[in-house]
Order: C-alpha cells, then structure tokens, then sequence
C-alpha cells in the first residue's frame, strides 16, 4: 500500500486524505507556500464504518477511489462533520450521494449548517452531544465539543480503543508532504505560522478545550491539516504556551516605507534591542508573507508598527498590518509606532482609532517630518532601550 495514496495509520484505521500541492491561498488571505492537505479517515469497526472529515471540493473523485481501497462506500454508516468549513466539509454532498443509507454525525450547530451549506436532509443527521459515542463494534466514536476552533460548531473526535484524537483544524499545520510529524523538519515552526493564523483569536476556548482533553490517553493526534503527531507531547507541550499565551523576550518589528525615512527610524530600534538581548522578527511589509508574521505574533512581548503617514492616514499597509494585529488578538504586552511625514502626520492617530481600547501598552510613538534626525535616533534609541527593559522586566 503507496502512503501517497491511503496509509493505515493505526488498527482499522486509515487515512484517506488528499494532498493539495498547489494551493497557495487561503480564506482568500493567508499564503500557503508548502500547500496543504485535507485529512479524512476511515475507521472500520465490528458492525459499522465511520469516515472521519472528508476532503475539499474538487478531490471528491480521488477521495472516492482512496475510500474504495479499503471498503465499499455504500458500507459506510456514518460520516463524522467535525467542523462545516468547506475544505472538510465540502465533499459531504458527494459522499451521502454516493451512499444513501450513512448518517452525518456533527455537533447541533454542525447539523444546521449541514443543512444550510450541504443541504443535508434532517432525517439523515444524528446531533450529537459533548461526550457522546457511537458504537462501531470494537471502536468507540467518542465526541468532544470543542466551540470556536474555529467556528462555533467545531468539535473532536476521540478513539478510546486506538488513543487517536481526530481534533480537525486543531493542532493543525498547512504542509502538503509527509504523513507524521516526524517526517517534516522544523514542524513545529508551520503548526506555529498555522496556529497563528487560524487559532490565535480564539486561544481562550483553545485553554478550554486543552483542558478538555488533558485525561485521554493520547497516542495519536489526526488532524485535518498537514502530518499526524506520532509525538503527541511535542504538539500539546507548544500547545499549551501558545494557548496560554506564553511571550518570550521578541518583539516583532512591521513596518512600510515609502522614501526610507521610515525604515531609517526602524532600523536604530531594531538595533537597540538586539544589542539588549532580545530577539527580534523584522517584516518589511512591502514584501512580507503574512503568514510568518502572524507565526511571530504568537510568541512576541511587543509589537513595533513603523508606517509613513500617506494621504491624510497611515500608509494602507500598515492600516492593513495594524488590522491584523487585532484581529488576530496577539499576546502583545507592549508597543511602539513610528512614523514620517512628509507634509501632515496622522498616523499615530490612525492606529488608536484601529486598535481602539487595547490592552496593549504603548511606549513610545513618534512622529517626525522627513528623515530621522541625529536627535531623533537617540530619541528611537531611548524608547529601544525603556521597550527592551519592560520586555525583560514582564514573565
Ligand atoms: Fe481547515 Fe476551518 O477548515
């Protein structure tokens, strides 16, 4: 049996998902330069198959030879919905046509949109509730409800019998090769970019569902994106900080430039708390990948916007960088904007509009007409060394 193909990842278990090599965007928003993939399972007990997920519109046909490598797909009893996104969900229509006796399990949220976005009948939906299960004959589906990870009918499904969690987008990472975690070098590092994503605005019911979760014997975590953890302490263990939001001595540095006024003003900050001791994760917004910011926004203490100020506002890329920051509700303790003019500021007072009431403590904000100044570069330097000192003072 090709692994490229099906693999059985455990005792009557299988994975049937289909690899996307060429997907290069998200949500219309987010690259994936490494692809990604959508990760379904078959799971085959005594008396009754299970699918688990299935696979982004456009793969139905390959998703329905994969499935026919190990079963009949009018054998299939029920077709677990651990979350309605499209890219698990979309192939729902095709596999309940293909089979009409198999039931949608999903949470009663999931049900309606089942409904709404599949056009499921109702007659063929069994809702379930937290901690139900289902009897597959020797395996047991155990359903966890796991709300706004990251839609509000999202839930996990556990299998007591092989200690698997199939906790769909959680613990997920966009990365099209491999099949385990530890078949992809620097792993941790696309679960990262993926949770900054995807999972950061929602880290309280991430703590909520961690601690759902904390009693099962886990061997194997399947999620619906990218490698399954064969290391499942490995996962959990950077799971736990970034759902925590655990800060390290980084700040991220964004910024735009028109003439280099700006970027001059970054660069002696930059300077300044590097020499201090603290790492830093510069992006020229120009040409950063949006993605590897919102990686370096999971673990960073403080954020430093640097953008011009452009037809009466702030410079459209940092509005949209500024946006981003809060919507993905970063663990940011501090921060710092700079700013050039050419002939009117305004771009201090864009960001307090964007960011509104924030937890965010500002340190220092400045703006200035043209190029830094002498003055003005012991000024940055200043803030830079008060910013460095509060990043080390805060735990
Ligand atoms: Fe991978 Fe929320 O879908």
């Amino acid at each position: 049996m090709n692994w490229r193909n099906i693999a059985k990842i455990s005792e009557d278990v299988y994975w049937i998902g289909a690899r996307d090599w060429n997907r290069r965007l998200f949500d219309a928003l987010i690259p994936l330069p490494n692809g990604t993939t959508y990760n379904a399972y078959l799971v085959i007990g005594n008396n009754k198959k299970a699918l688990i997920d299935t696979v982004n519109p456009g793969f139905e046909k390959e998703f329905e030879e994969k499935i026919k490598n190990v079963t009949d797909p009018s054998e299939i009893d029920y077709v677990v919905m651990n979350h309605a996104e499209p890219d698990h969900a979309g192939s729902i229509p095709y596999i309940m046509a293909m089979n009409n006796k198999a039931k949608l399990v999903a949470t009663s949220k999931g049900a309606k949109m089942a409904q709404t976005f599949y056009k499921v009948p109702e007659n063929r939906i069994i809702a379930v509730k937290d901690q139900e299960t289902i009897d597959l004959g020797g395996k047991t589906l155990r359903f966890i409800e796991a709300p706004m990870l990251h839609w509000p009918e999202t839930m996990f499904t556990y299998l007591p019998e092989n200690k698997i969690l199939f906790p769909c987008d959680f613990f997920g990472s966009h990365v099209a090769n491999g099949l385990y975690d530890d078949e992809i070098e620097d792993l941790l590092v696309y679960a990262q970019r993926y949770f900054g994503e995807i999972m950061m605005p929602f880290r309280i019911m991430g703590q909520k569902a961690m601690e759902k979760i904390k009693g099962l014997q886990i061997e194997m975590i399947a999620p619906s994106h990218g490698p399954i953890h064969r290391n499942t302490e490995r996962i959990l263990n950077a799971y736990r900080k970034w759902v925590n939001g655990e800060t390290k001595q980084k700040a991220i540095i964004v910024y735009a430039t028109m003439w280099n006024s700006t970027e001059k003003m970054i660069q002696p900050i930059a300077d300044t708390l590097t020499s201090e001791g603290i790492e830093i994760a510069m992006y020229n917004l120009t040409f950063a990948d949006i993605g590897n910011i919102a990686k370096d926004l999971v673990d960073s203490r403080a954020i430093v916007l640097g953008a011009p100020t452009v037809l009466g506002g702030m410079h459209p890329l940092g509005v949209y960088a500024t946006y981003l920051v809060k919507a993905l509700r970063p663990p940011l303790k501090f921060g710092v904007v700079l700013s050039s003019y050419g002939w009117g500021g305004g771009t201090i007072k864009h960001v307090q509009e964007i960011l509104g009431q924030t937890r965010l403590e500002v340190v220092g904000a400045m703006e200035i007409n043209g190029p830094p100044s002498e003055s003005n570069i012991e000024q940055i330097t200043e803030i830079g060394k008060i910013l460095a000192k509060k990043i080390k003072e805060e735990t």
